[in-house]
């Protein structure tokens, strides 16, 4: 038996810890392990491969990207923006099937977020083997309680936090702080809280900028002189406004960015207040993955080889309740999870006195 593995999309932390993972499983049953380059372009005629055994595995589950590369653009891109599909053009389908057969590969392990699993969704109902790896920092894939790499980029939002802090507090400022996470809260919720941040913005629950504002009066004149403000790149203003840079990112896909240095600048305006920014970008994506994302990404990988020995194709390696199970593709992709107002961590927040800008 020889299967495939490729990544697609962004790159993430883990995604090393996956390939490990497939490669010491499909060793162990006697199976090869073809890596495509540059996810989905690598199948193209005449493939752009590496063979993966043990020896070209070792070591790599430390570190960030990937050994084959990736992409967020190309021949298969099948989903624009927050819901846009389009179909995967036929005869792309049937050169990546020509490669495959040639190569002889089996079976397809698709690492990726919601719009390279929505390719891989497309690969499947067309006819190729396809087991699913949901991929993301911006924990926002459906039925997956969690993917590798969200854990990683909270960290380094937590670091970041911890920094500002001591120059926050040196200089009686207000700092706020830009994550990544595109229409999803996750990072800033996470980050946010395990760094102490005091007002969290997020796309799940608009903010008005004479509340935020109000907040920093309010620690004001409680005597506490700085703030810590976190802003996901895709929170929204009260109007259901965005703050984008041009729409030049994967695909036409616009490319969020920007809203921390609007946010400091229109606080400084209302509160008087010293204020800066300062955006995370992809130091998030980039570096080592933490344990725990190096621990799930080997475990989705050596799922998605049992997945494949079960003959389950069409399905997604899925984490819930501390188990690593599986999912039909379709669960995964209709939607993006995202945070809620009434869930029990924003109440959490909300206890220990997090501002939401709400
Ligand atoms: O989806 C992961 C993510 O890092 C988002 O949080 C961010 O908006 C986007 O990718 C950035 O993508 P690019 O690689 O195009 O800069």
């Amino acid at each position: 038996m020889r299967i495939g593995i490729l990544n697609s999309g962004g790159d993430c932390p883990g995604l090393n810890a996956v390939i490990h993972g497939v490669v010491g499983a499909a060793t162990k049953l006697g199976w090869e392990v073809v890596g495509f380059r540059d996810g989905f372009e690598g199948m193209l005629p005449p493939g752009d491969y590496m063979m993966l055994d043990a020896a070209k595995t070792v070591g790599i589950m430390k570190l960030g990207g990937t050994i084959l590369g990736t992409t967020n653009k190309g021949h298969f891109v099948a989903k624009i923006g927050e819901g846009n599909v389009s179909e995967v053009p036929r005869e792309i389908v049937e050169k990546a099937k020509t490669t495959l057969k040639h190569l002889e590969v089996g079976a397809l392990i698709v690492v990726g977020g919601d719009g390279s699993l929505t390719t891989g969704l497309q690969l499947y109902q067309m006819g190729i083997p396809v087991i699913g790896v949901p991929k993301t920092i911006d924990n926002d894939i459906q039925a997956t309680a969690m993917s590798f790499g969200f854990d990683s980029a909270v960290a380094t939002v937590v670091d970041g936090l911890d920094r500002l802090h001591t120059t926050a507090e040196s200089h009686k400022r207000v700092i706020v702080l830009e994550v990544m996470g595109r229409h999803a809260g996750w990072i800033a919720l996470y980050g946010g809280m395990a760094g102490g941040a005091d007002i969290i913005l997020l796309p799940e629950i608009p903010f008005s900028l004479e509340k935020v504002a109000q907040a920093v009066r309010n620690r004001d004149a409680q005597g506490h002189h700085s703030t810590l403000i976190v802003v996901a790149e895709g929170a929204r203003l009260e109007s259901g406004d965005l703050v984008k840079k041009e729409a030049v990112g994967n695909a036409g896909e616009d490319r969020l960015g920007g809203i921390g240095e609007y946010v400091a600048k229109q606080v400084e305006k209302l509160t008087g207040k010293e204020t800066r920014s300062c955006t995370l970008g992809h130091l998030q994506r980039g570096g080592a993955p933490t344990s725990l994302d190096r621990i799930l990404g080997v475990r989705f990988g050596v799922h998605a080889v049992k997945l494949i020995k079960d003959g389950k194709f069409g399905r997604m390696v899925s984490y819930q309740q501390y188990h690593v199970g599986d999912v039909p593709i379709e669960e995964a992709v209709n939607q993006l999870r995202l945070v809620t107002n009434d869930s029990e961590i924003v109440g959490a927040a909300r206890s220990i006195g997090v501002s939401f800008g709400d």
